[in-house]
């Protein structure tokens, strides 16, 4: 069973149309990449996914979860569909081992003692198991990017949502993050990316999604799309992104 089911969706925000008849949907382990130009939807569609953003048409399925259906448990949800953001969000006022353990003691009733076992399982997977005492403000920007992966993480959710997490970042570390990525995709993880770093997609996307005005306006497997994309409009974005 597809893991995500995208029917034909609509999105407005007054009277701009901004996803405009959307339907795909997400497989089990699939790592999608999601490209197109400023504006063409892209946070739109990944914040429609988990129930952040209502939409006026069509319908949104994770697993046996109509997403846009106002009796769906939102907060259960997101606890399944994980989120990052450009900005890491953090708490400053709390210690990386307390930003991690916050939502899984608070929303998941998890005992201290398991939290902080968790968090350090969860440390560990972004390579920062040495910084479960620190504050956010004694990180650089790309080690926060990964307590905020990891703090997602220790949600054990079944899909992952990344919104351009490396945009923020200055050049030096955004390779830090992307290594992150690549091992949990490596690892198993669903996940459906936004990103301008390119060589990132083409090596660790399974499939490309571009979109432009509002639609999906090709997409297919990774080399396929990037290889041989077939319509102007991708040829002009590549073109543009290269650059
Ligand atoms: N809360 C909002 N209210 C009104 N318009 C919005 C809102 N959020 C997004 N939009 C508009 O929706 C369109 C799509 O925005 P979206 O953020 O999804 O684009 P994007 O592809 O992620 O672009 P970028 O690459 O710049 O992040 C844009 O025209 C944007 O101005
Ligand atoms: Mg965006």
């Amino acid at each position: 069973m597809s893991l995500v089911r995208i029917e034909n969706i609509t999105k407005r925000f007054g009277p701009l149309t901004v996803l405009d008849g959307v339907s795909t949907t997400v497989e089990p382990g699939e790592i999608i990449a999601v490209i197109g130009r400023s504006g063409s939807g892209k946070s739109t569609l990944l914040r429609c996914i988990n129930g952040l953003e209502p939409i006026q048409g069509g319908r949104i399925w994770f697993e046996d979860q109509l997403v846009n259906d106002p009796a769906t448990d939102l907060r259960r949800l997101r606890q399944q569909v994980g989120i990052v953001f450009q900005s890491y969000n953090l708490f400053p006022h709390l210690s990386v081992e307390r930003n991690i353990t916050l939502a899984p003691t608070v929303v998941k009733k998890m005992a201290a003692g398991d939290a902080r076992g968790l968090a350090l399982d969860v440390l560990k997977r972004v390579g920062l198991e040495d910084k479960i005492a620190a504050y956010p403000d004694q990180l650089s920007g790309g080690q926060q990017q990964r307590v905020a992966i990891a703090r997602s993480l220790a949600m054990q959710p079944k899909m992952m949502l990344f919104d351009e997490i490396t945009s923020a970042l200055d050049p030096e570390l955004i390779g830090e993050v992307l290594r992150v990525l690549e091992a949990m995709a490596k690892s198993g993880m669903t996940m459906m990316l936004v990103t301008h770093e390119m060589g990132f997609a083409r090596n660790v996307a399974s499939r490309i999604i571009f979109m432009h005005q509002g639609k999906i306006w090709e997409e297919g497997p990774t080399a396929k799309v990037l290889g041989s994309p077939a319509t102007p409009e991708l040829v002009s974005f590549l073109g543009s992104v290269l650059h």
